[in-house]
């Protein structure tokens, strides 16, 4: 017996190239070796057919790598009602019905509408009975079980249930979802039919794994990251409804879309598992000046793709707000505030070391009189005691800021982290850069 070979350096190679996952290090190659002078071309073949054996057996073959290293698949993103929401497709069933959903980074429960679903407007609805795989959820007791989903703008209840569940090509089957036959109304706006909940498991309503969770922990990603470039139309004239708005890659990023390197933030959990995708806000700057806001349980943020705007604890919004000139709460929005059409807000946020600005025209809502208009930064907490917090964010950071970076969303370890956009991507703005300046 010998150990090596020259027939098994690429074997050797290929391990070394992914040695970065030690779970299935082979052991050493041990292969009979009867090297007959007269017949060397026959052994060396045997080494191929021995090594490729190896290789099934320990996973390293062709089909099994394929697995392992998963697919990064872009899905196009919905732009609905002037960024209001990003949307994309889901299929649910077999035969698969397709529904668009808000693809939400700040819940982790999917729900689609169901037939005849109370305060659901127009909406398009997925029919249980058409689908030949739909599982009830039942309890020990052998009832069917209702499930209450509660949001910042309303609530959901419906019943549990499981299906096949496929986005871009990626398949769980089953995937815990809920039939929703009841929602607060206005909750859905137009042809969308539910919420993909991005989130971590232990946020779940449901207490379902999250299909990308799902996903993830299978293998099927190539990396445990959800990426987005979120596209702005705040400002076209006579916008549609509903526009191209952006790419949301599932299982890594994609390189077009971003410029320079991905600061990634440690994500802060309490309690040990992540929840929300939460970072600690380190810094604020408002027209080219540093704010000073809370920090510590004060400054928890969970950056929420499905949050149109910017919400924060008062103290800080009113901070921000103090350092723009002529600036005062808006009388009939409690927690808005309201600028001179004519300024040129600055905001920027930083999380790491980077100070991120939002793009004037995200902050700019709109004139809500002759010469004033709204700011894309509310007061979330209404004055409440926000000090000890218990670890639920105070801070929630939605599409006003999402639009200006690339961010990616990734499981393990967990981090959220953001990058300039490419020109691609419309570019991050860049004037700000020189204004604002990068924070050291
Ligand atoms: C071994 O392979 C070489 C190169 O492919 C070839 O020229 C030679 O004829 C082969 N010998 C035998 C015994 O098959
Ligand atoms: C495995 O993949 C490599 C590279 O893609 C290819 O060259 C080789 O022929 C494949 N081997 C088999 C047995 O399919
Ligand atoms: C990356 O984004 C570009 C621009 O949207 C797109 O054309 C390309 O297909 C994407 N690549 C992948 C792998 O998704």
């Amino acid at each position: 017996m010998v150990h090596t070979s020259y027939a098994l350096l690429p074997l050797f190679s290929l391990v070394a190239g992914i040695v970065a996952n030690p779970v299935y290090l082979p052991p050493p190659l041990h292969i009979p070796l009867t090297r007959r002078a007269n017949n060397r071309n026959a052994s060396v073949e045997r080494f191929a057919s021995h090594a490729e054996h190896l290789r099934a057996k320990y996973g390293w073959s062709n089909s099994t790598l394929a697995k392992r290293q998963g697919k990064t698949v872009g899905v196009d993103i919905i732009d609905q009602a002037q960024d209001s929401s990003y949307i994309g497709t889901v299929s649910i069933g077999t035969p698969p019905q397709s529904f668009k959903v808000v693809l939400d980074t700040g819940s982790s429960d999917l729900w689609v509408a169901v037939a005849d679903c109370l305060s659901c407007g127009q909406t398009p609805t997925f029919d249980p009975a058409q689908s030949s795989t739909l599982q009830a959820v039942t309890s020990n007791t052998g009832n069917t079980q209702q499930v209450t989903i509660r949001y910042g703008s309303g609530s959901v209840q419906g019943t549990l249930a499981q299906d096949t569940v496929s986005m871009a090509g990626f398949t769980v089957n089953p995937q815990t979802l809920l039939l929703v036959d009841r929602m607060t109304s206005g909750l859905l706006d137009g042809d969308v039919s539910g919420i993909m909940g991005l989130a971590f498991e232990a946020l779940a309503s449901t207490n379902a794994v999250p299909f990308w969770q799902a996903l993830a922990t299978d293998g099927q990603f190539s990396s445990p990251e959800i990426s987005f470039w979120l596209a702005r139309h705040l400002d076209d004239e006579n916008p549609p409804d509903e526009q191209s708005g952006g790419v949301m890659t599932l299982g890594g990023t994609n390189s077009t879309l971003f410029t320079g390197d991905v600061e990634f933030v440690p994500l802060t959990t309490v309690g040990g598992s992540p929840t929300f995708w939460m970072l600690e806000m380190t810094g604020a700057t408002v027209q080219g000046k540093t704010v000073s806001i809370p920090t510590g349980d004060a400054a928890l943020s969970a950056i929420d793709t499905g949050t149109t705007l910017v919400g924060g604890p008062s103290d800080a919004v009113k901070a921000i707000y103090d350092a723009i000139p002529g600036s005062n709460p808006v009388p009939s929005m409690s927690g808005f505030f309201q600028y001179p059409c004519s300024t040129d807000v600055q905001v920027s946020f930083a999380f790491g070391g980077k100070s991120w600005p939002i793009s004037s025209a995200d902050m700019n809502l709109g004139r809500i009189s002759s010469d004033q208009c709204v700011g894309g930064i509310f007061d979330l907490t209404l004055g409440s005691d926000v000090s000890g917090g218990g670890g639920n964010p105070t801070w929630v950071v939605g599409d006003t800021f999402l639009k200006n970076v690339y961010s990616v969303f990734r499981a393990n370890p967990a981090a959220v982290g953001f990058a300039q956009l490419s020109d691609a991507a419309g570019g991050s703005s860049g004037a700000c850069f020189s204004v604002c300046g990068r924070m050291a």
